[in-house]
């Protein structure tokens, strides 16, 4: 029998601003000039992700796995954000197992291009997947946004 398939899509922007890290899909960019402005890593790429996974089964979002005004989730990991999604996800779904993932990232500086396959690598590790498994697209906002990150993911279901 063909297994079942799912689509889940996420999507998240931060603000960019001087003196804070940017990291993407778990990956550090070395010498950034800005970074995320938020309480943790705003790691766009994992929170994306994390969503895209609770939405292939229509487990509404991580804001509400961890909702904002609540103080004890300032500044929480977005590896910790992306392990309770995918828990989540186990308990609604134990047979789903995603079988790839396609994220776009747009940023206008620095050029992501040189990070690619470490992105993809680190992507894979966190989900138990193969690199080959996991596309990650960069794109410039073409001068429209350049105070923002924004990350879209798509990810792919099984059943
Ligand atoms: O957005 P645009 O089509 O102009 O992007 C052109 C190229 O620049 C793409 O190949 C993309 O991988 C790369 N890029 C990058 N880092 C960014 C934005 C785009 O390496 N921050
Ligand atoms: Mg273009």
């Amino acid at each position: 029998m063909r297994p079942s398939v799912r689509v889940g899509h996420g999507l998240d922007a931060h603000r960019l601003v001087a003196g804070r890290a940017l990291v993407v899909g778990s990956v550090r960019v070395p010498d950034s000039p800005r970074g995320t402005d938020a309480h943790s890593d705003g790691d766009v790429l994992l929170h994306a992700l994390a969503d895209a996974l609770l939405s292939s089964f229509a487990l509404g979002d991580i804001g509400q796995l961890f909702p904002p005004s609540d103080p004890a989730n300032a500044g929480l990991e977005s590896r910790l954000i992306l392990k309770a999604g995918l828990e989540r996800l186990k308990a609604a779904a134990p047979a789903a197992r995603v079988v790839n993932v396609a994220a776009v990232v747009t940023l206008d500086a620095p050029k992501l291009s040189p990070l690619r396959s470490q992105v993809a690598a680190a992507v894979a590790d966190l989900l138990g997947l193969e690199a080959s498994s996991v596309g990650v697209t960069f794109k410039t906002s073409e001068g429209l946004a350049p105070d923002h990150v924004q990350a879209s993911v798509t990810v792919l279901m099984q059943f």
